[in-house]
């Protein structure tokens, strides 16, 4: 036996007992006479004593071969200690070792396991092993378990069932590229990894399985952010015989149980909001709304005074930044600089302030009088000591670069606290989206998605007018999942490829099989499926997805620990029938 307890749970409870216990090497204190170590795992520390009245020269020298994380065993007595460290649940007392066995030395490590650490990112992601060691990583990832665990409750005891579905498939259409995996034994043909079970678990409810889930490593080529990665992992869901407000419900309760199991607070019914209206409201899809600066739209109020950008552009819009009147001209400037950066790529803001002792004064004094500008701040709502920021240009354009400004402000004003939750359902999508690139529409959420019974004649006559009947649930400005109620009728499916612009024969050589399941009996099914890692990031009061996965991908999409992707040998190529002919 290694251990009869571990390194955080003994107290004064235990005093006087034998125990043994292992571990690693967190510090070593020698001061001579005595020596004090720190013995870590999962569990804790618990602090070790070598000691020189107490303890033979044998086991004296022995500690002093240790080094920081070597592996050890030690047998000892709990003995009470002189100073104790509150701090420490195993604080009140020490074990006085008898007997020291090292099972492994170590390396020095190449940053310190602590939680403060000196070790830089790329560095702990060489060593994740090493990384996981530390608190910060550890219970991140025990965390997410937690979460995970709850989550398989709650579905299980709604009578979900969790179906795993494969791996190797078919190009999923979720509008991200797929990785693919050449087959050997088909030379010349790929599978490809999914982006999500979407069409799985349609097939799932034309099977009849009528409430499944599935906890599943989903696979997209992207562009990667703090709250994307390669391979992320989904909570997939389906029901049938469903209408989009059962599967809300559903979903609303089980998001309702994960933040009251994290704050111990009832989420009442969760606030919804159009599409539509987010937008014009925070020019955004998914608002955090843990805080205001809504938009205000200003058009009608600042045309036609001969300032030529405001008249000129198709939407005039502002926020109002309570409180920030006091901001200097420095500050406005590097404001102004941080949205024409080319990442938001906005041409310029004007500014208005509401001064402490209710001036109103502006960048554009030249052409709006006090008057002017006192109609503009009540349709903001401005109190004095208020900074209005005000910008113009295409209508769909500006105001996803105000939605950066808020969210930037909201960050830089301490706003969007971690421990505050907002929920928020975000419905009725538009079914398509205009893609200016290829000249076609693309399904805004993917093709299996049904458009709105009311909005189906649309689909012949403004296409980009239908509406969806689909809903994104976000959290504190993430879009934490996503979903719709399927199309279940193969007609109205044909006609949804063909708006795609699929050829019927293109259609059938890519989704055949699923319009072929439709013919059996497909039930009226819909669904949703959580981002977890987001999910888990978000209810723990971050947004970066990476520290609640175990062995991440860095921003280029590499394992820089595996040192993957890699090449591979010229035969496995050959076997592949991947061979690069010069
Ligand atoms: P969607 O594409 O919206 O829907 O994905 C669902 C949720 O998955 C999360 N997510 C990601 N998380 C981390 N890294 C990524 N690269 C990434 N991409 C997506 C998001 C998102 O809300 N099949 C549909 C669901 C359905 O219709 O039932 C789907 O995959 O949190």
């Amino acid at each position: 036996m290694f251990r009869t307890h571990n390194n955080g749970e003994l107290s004064l409870k235990n005093v006087n007992e034998k125990v043994k216990l292992s571990g690693w090497v967190q510090t070593v204190r020698d001061k001579g006479f005595v020596i004090w170590v720190d013995l870590r795992d999962r569990y804790g520390i618990t602090q070790l004593v070598f000691d020189e009245s107490r303890s033979s020269e044998k086991l004296m020298e022995e500690a002093r071969t240790l080094g920081r994380e070597f592996v050890i065993q030690v047998h000892g007595t709990v003995i009470e200690r002189e100073s104790k460290n509150p701090k420490n649940p195993t604080g009140e007392i020490e074990i006085l070792v008898e007997n020291l066995k090292v099972l492994n030395q170590a390396e020095l490590p190449p940053f310190t396991i602590e939680d403060e650490t000196d070790g830089g990112e790329e560095l702990r992601m060489k060593y994740r092993y090493l990384d996981i060691r530390r608190n910060p990583v550890k219970n991140k990832l025990i965390f997410r378990h937690k979460m995970a665990q709850e989550i398989r409750r709650y579905l299980s005891d709604q009578d979900f069932i969790e179906v795993e579905t494969p791996v190797l498939i078919k190009s999923t259409p979720e509008g991200a590229r797929d990785f693919v995996v050449p087959s050997r034994m088909n030379p010349g043909q790929f599978y490809a990894l999914p982006q999500s079970p979407q069409t799985f678990k349609q097939l799932l409810m034309v099977g009849g399985l009528d409430k499944y889930f599935q906890i599943v490593k989903c696979f997209r080529d992207e562009d990667l952010r703090a709250d994307r990665q390669p391979e992320f992992t989904q909570i997939d869901c389906e029901m049938a015989f469903v209408e989009q407000e059962d599967i809300m419900q559903v979903f609303e309760g089980l998001t309702a149980h994960l933040l009251k199991t994290v704050t111990g607070k009832e989420f009442g019914s969760f606030p919804r909001m159009t599409f539509d209206e987010a937008m014009r409201k925070y020019g955004n899809d998914k608002p955090d709304i843990r805080f205001g600066m809504e938009f205000v739209e200003l058009s009608d109020l600042v045309k036609g005074k001969d300032f030529k950008i405001f008249d000129e552009a198709e939407l005039v819009v502002g926020i109002n930044v309570e409180g920030a009147a006091d901001y200097t001209r420095k500050q406005i400037d590097e404001l102004i600089d941080w949205v024409k950066r080319p990442q938001i790529g906005a041409t310029g803001m004007i500014w208005i302030k509401y001064q402490a002792d209710s001036k109103l004064t502006s960048s554009v004094n030249k052409f709006y009088s006090e008057e002017d500008l006192s109609t503009i701040a009540e349709r903001f709502g401005a109190q004095p000591g208020d900074l209005m920021l005000l910008m113009s240009g295409a209508a769909t354009k500006v105001r996803t670069q105000l939605s950066a400004l808020r969210m930037e402000l909201g960050n830089r004003l301490g706003l969007r606290k971690p421990d505050e939750f907002a929920p928020l359902w975000v419905v009725d999508f538009p079914l398509l989206e205009w893609d200016e690139e290829t000249g076609r529409y693309h399904a805004m959420h993917h093709p299996f998605t049904s458009p709105k019974t009311e909005d189906i004649p649309l689909m012949e006559t403004d296409p980009g007018k239908v509406r969806a009947n689909a809903y994104d649930l976000v959290l504190n400005g993430n879009e934490i999942g996503g979903g719709s109620i399927r199309i279940f009728d193969k007609e109205l499916q044909s006609k949804m490829f063909d708006l795609l612009g699929f050829t019927p024969e293109a259609a059938e050589a890519q989704f055949g099989f699923l319009m072929n399941a439709f013919k059996y009996g497909a039930p009226p099914h819909g669904g949703l499926a959580f981002g977890l890692d987001r999910l888990v990031a978000i209810l723990d009061g971050n947004e970066v997805i990476r520290d609640y996965i175990a062995f991440p991908k860095n921003n280029s999409g590499r394992d820089v620990m595996i040192d993957a992707p890699a090449p591979i040998a010229d035969e496995q190529l050959d076997e592949l029938n991947l061979k690069i002919t010069e």
